[in-house]
């Protein structure tokens, strides 16, 4: 049986990850939980009564045995042990920005392109949790012709981990907004249209990776992305509003029927009755709605996703799961 790692255990994401694993093949050995000193030494449940004791990851940690290490702690963590993992013989699944451009790691989404992931060592990159989110909804509409994509996100607060919730909540129970929370402005009663730094052109850091990212896994690279990410006072699932212009007239009746019958997607018919992030946290599909015509070459739709689960930790497991069957 393939042992697993989780790097982060203690986090947003390792959270989700020790969950999934309890119920899916790979969680037949329990997992060897890893984190940083702050975290090391404590242990989290697992099943069946049993706790797992998190490992700290320093220069001592043996890697020998993890046949996959699932990595969600940061970038920084990435870049130093993700190759140390893979050097030991691992297949690191990560969920950081770290490898995700790099053209020798395949960055994948199992709905669209589970086939570049192989049983071998090596780097997998999962990619921006809107990103996995945006494309689930509108890669089955690429049937429908060539277009171009303005897609606008309302992202939780989660998506900035532990610390993102805990700001909301602070502020949320009349304490201030505090210097060294990872926003920039206060979040509750608040938004604001600031997620990662700003470069020279004025786009953000998230805005370019669902531009960058959404090319690289559709292999479609003069693709035309255009994003403004908006982080909002909600704790959980991202959503997003998005305006497709096609190069031909496309069917509101076959878009409908594609996002019907797509994979991982719920598609809810009623206008009437879009999907709302509250009620969907910790889902499993990406649940599109406002499904309507603006004219004969734009379709605009809503999309919601539990960015945690799909957007990351499920979407890892699932990458996992299809290694175990290659
Ligand atoms: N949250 C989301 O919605 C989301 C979505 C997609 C991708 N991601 C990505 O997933 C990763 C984790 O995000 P998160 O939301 O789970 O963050 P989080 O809640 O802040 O958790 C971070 C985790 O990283 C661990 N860590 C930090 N420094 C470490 C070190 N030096 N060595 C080992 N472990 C270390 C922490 O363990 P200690 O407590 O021991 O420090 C903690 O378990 C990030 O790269 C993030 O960008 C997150």
């Amino acid at each position: 049986m393939p042992t697993v790692a989780i790097v982060g255990a203690s986090g947003c994401v390792g959270e989700e990850l020790i969950d999934l694993l309890r119920s899916s093949p790979l969680g037949e050995t329990p997992p060897r939980l890893f984190g940083s000193s702050r975290s090391a030494g404590s242990s989290l449940p697992w099943k069946d009564g049993v706790e797992l004791v998190i490992e700290e990851l320093h220069d001592g940690a043996d890697l020998a045995g993890v046949d996959v290490a699932l990595f969600s702690a940061s970038g920084a963590v990435s870049r130093e042990w993700a190759p140390r993992f893979a050097a030991a013989g691992a297949t690191v699944i990560d969920n950081s920005s770290a490898f995700r451009l790099d053209p020798a790691v395949p960055l994948v989404v199992p709905e669209i392109n589970g086939d570049l992931v192989k049983r071998e060592p090596g780097i997998i990159a999962n990619p921006n949790c809107s990103t996995i989110l945006l494309l689930l909804a509108i890669a089955p509409l690429r049937r429908l012709g060539s277009f171009g994509v303005v897609a606008d996100t309302y992202q939780a607060v989660s998506g900035a981990g532990r610390a993102g919730l805990d700001a909301l909540v602070r502020e949320r129970e009349g304490g201030g907004f505090e210097a060294g929370n990872p926003f920039p402005f206060p979040i509750e009663g608040n938004l604001f249209p600031l997620i990662g730094d700003v470069g020279e052109d004025g786009v953000t850091t998230e805005e370019r990776k669902m531009v960058d990212e959404s090319r690289k896994i559709l292999d479609w690279p003069d693709l035309r992305v255009h994003t403004t990410c908006v982080r909002v006072p909600v704790e959980r699932c991202h959503s997003i509003a998005v305006t497709l212009s096609f190069d031909a007239p496309a069917p509101l009746e076959e878009a409908a029927s594609l996002l019907r019958e797509a994979a991982g997607v719920v598609f809810a018919a009623d206008p009437s009755e879009p999907p709302t992030p509250g009620p969907l946290a910790r889902t499993h599909p990406v649940h599109v709605g406002r499904l309507r015509a603006a004219g004969e070459r734009v379709l605009q739709l809503w999309v919601v996703g539990d960015q945690i689960l799909k957007g990351a930790a499920l979407n890892a497991v699932q990458i996992a799961e299809l290694w175990r069957t290659r």
